[in-house]
């Protein structure tokens, strides 16, 4: 089986201002060797404290940040791919806070359409629109409004709506729940529960709620000062963490659930 992505040593530092306490060289490696696999139909959770290096490696997995050192493939190639267009549509993104990803001017069809016309996608757009607003549990009449016309929720689901009209292989969502009230959290949870059931769809999740990994991954990698200080299976990891960091993470979640893989 060909991998959907892997990485091999992969490694990003970043320069950091000039500084007198620091001097001129001064850098800081936000992700440093990370060798990770990323099978078709895994459900990937990415978690670890802030500044852990997660939103890196996720921009460095969609293309829109370049490696320091090492590599990232997809499908066995190693980006940036000559087709970008073609990675673009087999991979998509959903971020943090629907309120700034979603142009406040334009209306949910329009949102929705835009990535068809950006690919060079030829089907109905229309009926695109359609099936992804209907993949996500909106109706067609949500099509003429506009962002500030929706609650959280049902424009955190716009957002996923138009991350699944290019029909793709693999979704990255960076903290897609974290900027949202706990119940409207419940309702993103589950939308992106039945993509990954309903139309087979990998996915790769950031977030730090340990609650939404257990209900939505198979798999977890955790990462601490951009180190990889664990990855594995959800069930084994949760059971058993071996890393500090993953033991203070689960020690944090009250009432914490058990991974729906469990034995
Ligand atoms: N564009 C950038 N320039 C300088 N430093 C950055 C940049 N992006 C991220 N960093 C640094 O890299 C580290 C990891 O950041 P990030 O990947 O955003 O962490 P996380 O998403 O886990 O909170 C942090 O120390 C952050 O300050
Ligand atoms: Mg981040």
């Amino acid at each position: 089986m060909t991998a959907m992505f892997q990485t091999e040593s992969l490694c990003r530092t970043f320069k950091l201002p000039r500084t007198r306490v620091l001097g001129a060289h001064a850098s800081r490696r936000a992700l440093d060797n990370i060798n990770l696999t990323v099978n078709p139909g895994d459900r990937l959770g990415i978690v670890g404290e802030s500044g852990s290096g997660k939103t890196t490696l996720a921009r460095l997995l969609l293309g829109l940040d370049v490696p320091t050192a090492g590599s990232v493939s997809f499908l066995g190639e190693t980006l940036p791919l000559a087709d970008m267009k073609s990675f673009r549509r087999q991979v998509q993104a959903v971020f943090q806070d629907p309120r700034s990803s979603l142009n406040p001017r334009m209306s949910v069809a329009d949102i929705v359409r835009e990535p068809l016309e950006c690919l060079n996608i030829e089907e109905s757009h229309s009926a695109r629109v359609d099936e992804s607003l209907a993949a996500v549990g909106l109706s067609k009449e949500i099509c003429a409004r506009f962002p500030h016309e929706l609650s959280g929720g049902q424009r955190q689901r716009v957002a996923i709506a138009r991350a699944l009209a290019s029909r793709p292989r693999l979704l990255i969502a960076d903290e897609p729940v974290s900027a949202l009230d706990v119940l409207i959290r419940d309702e993103v949870t589950a939308v992106l529960s039945g993509l990954t059931t309903n139309l087979g769809l990998t996915l790769i999740i950031i977030s730090h709620d340990l609650k939404v990994i257990a209900r939505l991954c198979d798999k977890i990698l955790v990462l601490h000062r951009g180190i990889a200080v664990e990855h594995g299976a959800v069930a084994d990891v949760f059971r058993s963490p071996t890393h500090e960091v993953t033991q203070r993470l689960i020690a944090s979640v009250p009432r914490m659930p058990v991974a729906r893989n469990a034995p």
